[in-house]
């Protein structure tokens, strides 16, 4: 049963694996949404129980998933409700559909994330015609006039400026784009794009992290900047909303608790390392994100709007700093087309190498569950993808977005790491999967990361289940503070997101019973 199956997807290179593991990895996540986090939490203050999530929970977890993505690939299975069904030795019967919600999360935050990536597309594009540059007198107005940019640009309702079809026809782009490169596979797809993407991205990281660095003085220096982040209070430490907040962006920019990770790890071989690669993997990630995610977005806001002033900024929501701030910034310094074209098209490249990520289970799934060739589930995803996207498209301003992404991109992760440690540490059990890791390893696991994995992460998991379930998850369940007219959008995106559930569950069980049928008939009289 456990051996490799003919005709499965492989990586082709060592490094073609580690930079789409890294493509994965590195994403909008990093350079939109953890400056903001960081602001909005304090700076430095959030950089402690950031680093402690990351030491108790994304390493653990990270070695965790590509553990038991390799184990499932080599029993056949590149999704998780296979994984988990190997995890209990194919004996607990529940197990797999709790599994669906590795494919179902994916897929949606798969959606709206590519809608967020195509607008960086937009940006570049608009960038290099100068669009938003120069709205207004002085700073403070110009930063008004890139964010009334923004604003227009996302509403497709008002074609006056930019809306209308604008956004839809970037975003259809994007979709086919990346349904082009999911038909070509893992190997001919994936990792070609993360060969020539992921260099690119640091490349051009590298080059605006200088830039910013040597601003001249305005409101204060790219120093302050950097001295707001990285000078830590260790008040924080009794804080829980900020410790929620930590180990939310840990999650979302380790992409784990996902069920991306275990499917990019379900085509390695039998004897290929995890262990030091999968740290490899967490490690670049990290430097993409402190380093050069922390060092551009909040010292430019720094530079030209004081440490208060950037605070601000950040508060007002999750693209103010990566876009509006830094749209600013870059048009007050000489080559701003140019600098502009290479901040949005760094994080256009940053989000496409992640979206195919995100679009991996569904692309396995479609496979091996449902029966689709590799083209036409590609076809199926961009399908999906620009069919159920135009529903965010469209009600964008009620919400619909951040409905999708507290669900299935902050609290789901959560729910569904805790139920796969479960699985790996208690069922299929903590002495075996350490042995599983260790096959082909590279790199021993420090010994204290057993009781670590057995019970530190767990108990943080369940701690912060609660907590946050209780304060946050459970008024926004009761829609507590949703404007009326929001309401009904909010509840059909969490039809949507229920029905894709059932599906799923309904496919599973398809495909297990004719498993069991083709098993019962392939061995007569064995
Ligand atoms: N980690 C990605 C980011 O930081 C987002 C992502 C999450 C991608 C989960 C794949 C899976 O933007």
């Amino acid at each position: 049963m456990s051996v490799q199956q003919a005709g499965r997807e492989q990586w082709g290179t060592r490094i073609g694996l580690v930079l789409a593991m890294a493509g994965n990895a590195v994403g909008l996540g990093n350079f939109l949404r953890f400056p903001v986090q960081a602001a909005q939490n304090g700076g430095g203050t959030f950089m402690i129980p950031y680093f402690i999530s990351f030491i108790l929970l994304g390493i653990p977890l990270m070695w965790i998933e590509w553990g038991v993505g390799r184990l499932g690939g080599r029993h056949g299975h590149s999704t998780v409700p296979g994984m988990f069904d190997v995890l209990t030795d194919r004996k607990k019967k529940w197990a797999k559909y709790f599994g669906i919600l590795g494919v179902v999360m994916p897929l949606i935050v798969f959606i709206y994330y590519t809608y967020v990536a195509s607008w960086m597309l937009g940006f570049s594009f608009f960038s290099l015609t100068g669009r938003y540059f120069g709205l207004g007198d002085d700073v403070a107005a110009r930063a008004e006039g890139v964010r009334s940019f923004l604003v227009n640009y996302q509403n497709i309702h008002d074609s006056t400026g930019t809306g209308g079809f604008v956004p839809v026809l970037f975003f259809a782009a994007t979709m086919i784009f990346l349904g082009w490169i999911l038909a070509r596979g893992i190997r001919g797809g994936i990792e070609k794009l993360a060969l020539y993407g992921v260099p690119m991205l640091f490349l051009f990281a590298i080059v605006l992290l200088v830039r910013i660095m040597t601003l001249p003085e305005a409101a204060a220096t790219p120093a302050e900047g950097l001295d707001f982040i990285w000078n830590p209070e260790w008040s924080s430490l009794g804080n829980a909303r900020v410790w929620v907040a930590a180990a939310g962006q840990i999650f979302f920019t380790l992409s784990v608790g996902m069920g991306s990770i275990q499917t990019y790890a379900s085509y390695l071989r039998r004897k290929d390392d995890v262990t030091l690669t999968g740290l490899s993997t967490a490690a670049t990630n990290e430097f993409a994100e402190v380093v050069l995610g922390g060092t551009i977005a909040i010292p430019a806001a720094v530079v030209f709007f004081g440490v208060t002033g950037a605070m601000a900024i950040a508060r007002n929501g999750s693209f103010d700093l990566g876009i509006v701030a830094m749209g600013t910034v870059i048009g007050e310094i000489a080559g701003s087309q140019l600098w502009g074209f290479l901040w949005f098209f760094l994080l256009f490249i940053a989000g496409i190498t992640s979206c195919v990520a995100l679009a991996s289970p569904t692309m396995a799934f479609l496979q091996e569950e449902v029966g689709l060739t590799r083209k036409r589930a590609a076809q199926a995803v961009t399908a999906l993808g620009i069919g159920l996207g135009m529903f965010h498209v469209v009600f964008y301003r009620w919400g619909v977005l951040d409905e999708w992404d507290y669900w299935a991109g902050t609290f789901g992760l959560v729910v569904f790491a805790a139920i796969e440690i479960f699985l790996f540490a208690w069922i299929f059990g903590i002495d075996r999967g350490w042995d599983e890791l260790h096959q082909g390893a590279d790199l021993r696991m420090p010994g204290f990361y057993k009781p670590v994995m057995k019970w530190v992460t767990p108990v943080f998991l369940a701690v912060l289940l609660v907590w946050w379930g209780w304060t946050e998850a459970r008024p926004k369940l009761m829609m507590e503070g949703v404007p009326e007219e929001n309401v009904p959008y909010l509840l059909v995106a969490r039809l949507i997101m229920t029905l894709m559930l059932l599906v799923g569950v309904v496919f599973i069980r398809r495909s297990w019973q004719r498993r069991a049928a083709a098993a019962a008939a392939g061995k007569p009289g064995a």
